[in-house]
């Protein structure tokens, strides 16, 4: 009798144990996921007041060095942390990063709220469940050169996004969203 009393307390501690040791793993991815999307938007912010300059011909090669060097980082991140990040937004460019519905519903809550900095939710993606850690992406003044009036677009952009959504944008407004998936299980 004694022996299986122990048997279960053993047992039952060993279950907590193993639990407490996945809590623990999944803060940590969180806080980790946290880091890189912040990581992902100072990047942005940092190349694109590097590189847009005052009277400066705004080309592809431009670009390259802003959100194409973002997207590319992106990629590591993904390969180095085994997470999916995604770029969403309303008003996209790349139809790749048009946003599904779970996403327009977090996009809407930062664009109600210009005090929001962090939504953390769950989502199921193609049939997997992630833990999903966002942060919003705001406009500034060096991202107009791009992300600014439909008509001073560069030309490169006017050609190759026929479908783009991303002008008009003024300093400040919400832009969309970057957001870290953890895969759970
Ligand atoms: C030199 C031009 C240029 C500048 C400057 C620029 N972008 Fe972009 N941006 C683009 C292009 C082109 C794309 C489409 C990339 C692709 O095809 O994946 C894009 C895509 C994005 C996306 C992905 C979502 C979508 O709509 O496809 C976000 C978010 C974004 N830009 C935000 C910003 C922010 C914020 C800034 C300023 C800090 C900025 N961009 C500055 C050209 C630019």
């Amino acid at each position: 009798m004694l022996k299986r009393v122990f048997a279960a307390v053993f047992i039952v501690t060993l279950a907590y144990g193993f639990a407490g040791a996945d809590d623990i793993a999944l803060a940590h991815k969180k806080d980790n996921a946290a880091a890189n999307a912040e990581e992902i938007i100072s990047m942005r912010s940092n190349l694109a007041g590097e590189f847009i300059r005052p009277g400066a011909e705004v080309t592809e090669e431009t670009f390259k060095k802003v959100c194409g060097a973002v997207g590319k980082r992106v990629k590591e991140v993904e390969k180095a942390e085994g997470v999916v990040i995604r770029h969403a937004a309303v008003k996209f460019r790349n139809p790749v990063n048009a946003a599904t519905p779970a996403e327009a519903a977090l996009i809407e809550r930062f664009e109600k709220d210009g005090t929001l900095k962090a939504m953390d939710d769950l989502d199921t993606v193609d049939g997997k469940k992630y833990f999903r850690v966002t942060r919003p992406i705001r406009v500034e003044s060096a991202c107009l050169a791009c992300h600014g009036e439909k008509d001073s677009r560069p030309a490169f952009i006017k050609d190759k996004y026929p479908e783009d959504r991303a002008y008009g944008f003024r300093k400040g407004d919400l832009r969309g969203i970057v957001s870290v998936l953890i895969p759970l299980e």
